[in-house]
């Protein structure tokens, strides 16, 4: 039985596979409808969630299967003191494949040692989100055609965004790849990011606190929202929210060709004036997470 709990769960091969099964079932939706009859998805969400729960149960309920689960630690018997061991040890009893968020690190890791069904990590604390990397990358292929070769600037709160964490990881397997990390001195990349992967696997990176220096070399502009509930002080989070804001006139010096992608929510990073320009992707790479999820699910449900 596969668990997917760190991106790197899945070797380069079986996550192009699984960008090729997306872009079937983008195709030809309606060969993928039945798949998943009478299989439940459990969406155990310990942490706030739109697009990843949501998208999560979209998924399954376009393969034919179905959905329960709950979306706050409240509803959960969390709030008694319950274990997340003894949570899904019960869950296994009720359902075929769980999608869990947690606020703890490694929450999805122990969950998987006590579950008997497969366990899909999404996202634990500010650690890792490899679901959203999943739909990063079919992103950047659809947008840009190919995952290697790319320069990819990741800006933002680099520090708690798990996103980035995950998504370094993935793109940190392709060839020629490169990454500017662009963040105040706060907010930079953990050092066991820097050190486990880029250093290890001789990455080109390079970090700068200037998004207007860095854009006219991107090919893809990664934002990101400052995690203000990971923040040990208001006072820290209030100075650093606004560090950047992407607006029309910042794009004037990118590439005609650069992809902007965010994982969403936004908060401030992006001005709403910047949507109307077709290098913002940040809502098609939301339609692309729903497909990814359907692929993953019936590659750890086995279905053929
Ligand atoms: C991200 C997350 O939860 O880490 N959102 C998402 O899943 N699309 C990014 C964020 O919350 O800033």
């Amino acid at each position: 039985m596969r668990h997917l709990i760190d991106i790197l769960d899945l070797t380069t091969e079986e996550i192009d596979g699984l960008i090729l099964t997306a872009q079937d079932i983008m195709k030809y939706p309606e060969k993928y409808a039945e798949k998943c009859r009478g299989k439940q998805l459990a969406t155990l969400f310990y942490e706030p969630s739109t697009r990843t729960r949501l998208s999560f149960e979209s998924a399954m309920l376009s393969l034919g299967g179905s959905t329960l689960g709950f979306s706050e630690a409240a509803s959960s018997s969390a709030s008694k003191g319950e274990s997340v061991a003894d949570t899904v040890r019960v869950v296994s009893c009720y359902a075929d494949i769980i999608a869990m968020r947690h606020l703890k690190e490694g929450a999805p890791l122990v969950a998987s040692l006590y579950s008997t069904i497969p366990v899909i990590n999404a996202g634990d604390g500010g650690h890792n989100h490899p679901t959203q990397t999943l739909t990063d990358l079919l992103t950047i292929k659809q947008e840009k055609g190919t995952l290697s070769g790319l320069t990819i600037g990741c800006c933002g709160d680099l520090k708690f965004g798990r996103t980035v964490h995950s998504l370094v990881g993935a793109m940190s397997r392709y060839d020629n790849v490169k990454f500017i990390l662009i963040s105040p001195d706060e907010l930079k990349i953990p050092e066991s990011v820097r050190s486990e992967v880029l250093d290890k696997k001789g990455i080109s990176y390079v970090e700068t606190n200037s998004l207007e220096a860095a854009m006219p070399e991107l090919d893809i502009l990664y934002m990101t929202r400052v995690q203000r509930e990971r923040f040990f002080n208001e006072a820290d989070y209030l100075r650093l929210k606004d560090s950047y804001i992407l607006t029309p006139d910042k794009l004037k010096t990118a590439k005609k060709d650069m992809a902007i992608l965010h994982p969403l929510p936004r908060v401030n990073e992006i001005s709403t004036a910047v949507d109307s320009d077709p290098r913002a992707c940040y809502f098609r790479q939301v339609r692309y997470g729903k497909f990814i999820r359907m692929a993953l699910i019936m590659k750890l449900l086995e279905v053929k």
